[in-house]
């Protein structure tokens, strides 16, 4: 008789023949950094998570040092906000200046920055509106270079777009590489739903739109094949790492954009994800740190290399 289950006889062999670990390494972890002097600001439907000035984003990485994580991504929240998203568009923006305090005392941290506008319009879209209160794609992308260039050169290693607008990554390139910074790498949030796993999020980086939701440019929930194309075409447009965000309900994505490419695969675990484990440990109804570990290990399995995620200091705790 086939028996499986002397492959599971002891720790050791199952250990040895364990097909998907979670690293340290594999993980990014989210922070908002807002305007002022030591503010942090706790957010009620993410414990935990806080919007910090800079001087605490400082001492957090210092936290973060000592717990062995090194790769952070960056979210703005700026005091002023109008039309066109102007507060992100200058050397002096919230992001662009804790990127270069944070390269000045943590020279080895590895900084992705969110390229988006939704955190810096007034109305709270992913960019400049036309007459119709649509997303202007084309205008759009030339705020989002003017951006990319501006964070490149405060010192971040990865920009990351999270607009969804078409042309967005090969714009991006052209311009990073037309100012020399050759080196910093695209991490497109290539698949990216219209999902309500972002509720969360929307609070603490204070983005929700003030009308109308993002179905003009996020994906439909409902598309597998459209799925794959969006990651496909930023791999042609010279992204570096494509991604797939929410992650929980898309793990089939996940595997179907690491069997159509060859590059690296990141997946964000996103705010309403962290928000329901959260709330499900806090009433007393599941094995936290299990069902936490679970569902790390399951990113890995779909096929993701990198991890994107409000728990990675608890993971750094665990593993
Ligand atoms: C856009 C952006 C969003 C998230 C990351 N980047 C929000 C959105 O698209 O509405 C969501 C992340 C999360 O929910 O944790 N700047």
């Amino acid at each position: 008789m086939i028996r499986l289950r002397r492959l599971r006889k002891n720790d050791k062999i199952r250990d040895m023949l364990n097909e998907n670990r979670i690293y340290l390494s594999d993980f990014i972890y989210p922070l908002f950094v807002i305007e002022g002097y030591n503010i942090k600001n706790e957010i009620k439907s993410m414990p935990d998570v806080y919007q910090m000035s800079i001087d605490n984003i400082l001492r957090e990485c210092e936290n973060l040092q000592n717990l062995g994580v090194s790769h952070i991504i960056l979210f703005g929240i700026p005091d002023i906000k109008d039309s066109i998203g102007s507060s992100a568009l200058s050397q002096d923006s919230i992001v662009a200046r804790a990127v270069r305090a944070i390269k000045e005392r943590f020279g080895d941290m590895i900084i992705s920055v969110d390229l988006c506008f939704c955190e810096y319009t007034d109305h709270g879209h992913c960019g400049i509106l036309d007459s119709n209160n649509y997303v202007d794609n084309d205008k759009t992308l030339e705020i989002l270079a003017k951006q990319a260039v501006i964070l490149a050169a405060s010192g971040a290693d990865i920009i990351a777009p999270s607009a969804m607008m078409d042309g967005q990554i090969k714009a991006i390139r052209n311009i990073l590489d037309s100012n020399n910074f050759v080196n910093t790498l695209i991490m497109s949030y290539s698949t990216k739903f219209a999902s309500a796993f972002y509720g969360p999020f929307r609070d603490v980086a204070d983005s929700t739109p003030s009308f109308g939701d993002r179905k003009t440019y996020q994906q439909n929930p409902a598309n597998r094949n459209e799925a794959i194309r969006e990651s496909l075409i930023d791999e042609s447009e010279g992204a570096d790492i494509l991604m797939v965000k929410p992650v929980l309900s898309y793990l089939d994505i996940v595997r179907d954009i690491r069997e159509n490419s060859l590059l690296p695969l990141a997946v964000y675990n996103v705010s309403g994800e962290y928000a329901m484990l959260k709330a499900a440990a806090l009433a007393g109804l599941i094995d936290y740190e299990r069902t936490l570990l679970e569902m790390m290990v399951s990113f890995k399995r779909a096929g993701a290399d990198i991890i994107i995620s409000y728990h990675t200091k608890e993971i750094a705790n665990l593993i």
